[in-house]
Formats: structure tokens, sequence, C-alpha cells
């Protein structure tokens, strides 16, 4: 198993990406904290992994004491914490940046961006002390092209390659890779609310990608496994992009 022995704390972990993501873990040997602030199915999705493999926790990443508390709470729960993922995101009005309201600007910058910015600040100090350790954003097809309607969306995204980057390069020395995992369109509930039920989302966004339709959950958590394992030890402050081909065209 790759992840025999490690844990993982998961931001978003509650359902979609996130969720498929800790389910992967777990296959591979991890335990996990499955973070979010759906706190209730955060812990619903935690018990049907098994008591003695994952643990639900309700949190709101762009709350910094609580994001430190949670991520002490699953270190002392696991007794060591060596992955984490920084998934959680919201959801952006489709408009133009002329018409977007500054409210919604500050939650996709607070929970996108600096969601993950916490997970990393306040994670690190128990990656160090397990002696290494792989951080991994979700960010996006979307961090390397733009969409029209979607400049907050974008703009989040491609900080946080910037972020994976910088994180990258001050802790090569404590053993901790940093790395963003990029996915293009996937078949997500994010996708059913934006284009009102998953076969019009599959219509309509899966010929935007070369491949002709949207990704799995299951094939971005696949890339998740890969950079949270020791297969790519030799990978930091760098993008896995897995997106169909999106941004090739
Ligand atoms: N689905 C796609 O097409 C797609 C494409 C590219 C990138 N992504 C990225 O992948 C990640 C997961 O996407 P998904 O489609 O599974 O999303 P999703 O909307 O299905 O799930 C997001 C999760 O984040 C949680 N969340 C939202 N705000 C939070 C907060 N303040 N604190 C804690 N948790 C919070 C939600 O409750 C939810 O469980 C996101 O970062 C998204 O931007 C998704």
């Amino acid at each position: 198993m790759r992840l025999d022995g490690k844990t993982a704390f998961i931001t978003g972990g509650a359902q979609g990406i996130g969720l498929a993501t800790a389910k992967a873990f777990v296959t591979e040997g991890a335990r996990v904290a499955i973070a979010d602030i759906n706190g209730d199915r955060a812990a619903q999705e935690a018990v049907g992994l098994g008591s003695d493999k994952a643990i639900g926790v309700s949190l709101d990443v762009g709350d910094g004491a609580a994001v430190k508390a949670a991520i002490d709470q699953a270190a002392n729960h696991f007794g060591r914490l060596d992955i984490l993922v920084a998934g959680a995101a919201v959801m952006t009005p489709g408009v133009s940046i002329e018409d977007l309201e500054e409210d919604d600007w500050d939650a996709a910058i607070r929970v996108n961006l600096k969601g993950a910015f916490l997970v990393a600040k306040h994670g690190i100090g128990h990656l160090r002390k397990s002696g290494k350790g792989s951080i991994i954003l979700i960010a996006s097809q979307m961090g390397r092209v733009a969409w029209a309607g979607s400049t907050a969306y974008c703009t989040t995204k491609g900080g946080l390659l910037q972020m994976a980057k910088g994180i990258a390069l001050d802790h090569v020395s404590d053993g901790i890779r940093a790395n963003t995992l990029s996915p293009g369109g996937t078949a997500t509930d994010r996708l059913s609310i934006k284009f009102g039920d998953m076969d019009t989302a599959e219509r309509e966004w899966g010929p935007k990608h070369p491949m002709g339709r949207l990704g799995r959950v299951e094939e971005i958590a696949a890339g998740a496994v890969y950079l949270a394992s020791d297969e790519s030890s030799f990978m930091t402050g760098t993008d896995l992009l897995l997106d169909g081909g999106y941004s090739a065209w």
C-alpha cells in the first residue's frame, strides 16, 4: 500500500474530489481527517470509512484559530501528520469583474486562497515533526487559462500555483514537498449546480476538453495519491495538471 502508516488532513473532504481523495488515501493504507464546513457530512463520511481509519472535523478554512485547532486535533488523534490537502473552495457568480460584488471577491480569496495558506501554516510544524511530508493544494486548469465571468476564481487558482512554489522553497530543507494538483472539469456537485444538472454539464462542458468528457473524481484522486506518496519524491514546487487536455488547445 502506497500510503501505509501515513495520516492526512483534507479540507473540502465531505464531497466531490476531496472525498474521493480521502477514500483513495484510506484504500492505500492512510488514516484521514475529513475537514469541511459541512461538519455533519464530514462526520458521516468518516463513519463510512471506519472509525479506525477516519475522523470528521467541522471547519471553516477561513478561520485561522479553527484551522489550527482542527489540525492539532487531527495530529493528536493520529499521533502524527504526513499529508495536507487543501481542497475547500467556493464558487463565484458568473459575472465580469465590473459586476462582481466585493463580498463575492472576498469570499473567494478567504476560502480558496487564505484557506490553503492557513492549512499550510498550521500543518507544516506537524509534518516537520514527522520528518517529511507532502502538501497538496487543489488548484485548477483555471490557474493557467481563464474563463469569462470567473476572474475571482481563476485569480485564486493561479495564486495557489505560486503559493505551492513558495512553500516548496521555504521548506525543502524540512523534507516537506508542496505541489498543486489541477483538475480540469470534473463531475461533482459543483458542476451540477453551475450547469443545472450533470447531464447538461457533461454535454456542454465535456467537449471543451480534447478528451471530449469531464474527469471523474477517482482520476483526480489518483493524482493526489501520487503526490502524497513517495513515488513523487523528486517533485516539489510544481503543478500536476489532470485536465483531459483542456489547456493544450
Ligand atoms: N469539479 C471541478 O470541475 C473542478 C475543476 C478544477 C478544480 N476544482 C477544484 O477542486 C476542489 C474540489 O472541487 P469539487 O468539485 O469537489 O468541489 P465541491 O464544491 O463538490 O466540494 C467543495 C467542498 O468544500 C467545502 N467547503 C466550502 N467552503 C468551505 C469552507 N469555508 N471551509 C471548509 N470547507 C468548505 C464544501 O462544503 C464542499 O464539501 C476545489 O478546490 C475546486 O476548486 C474542481
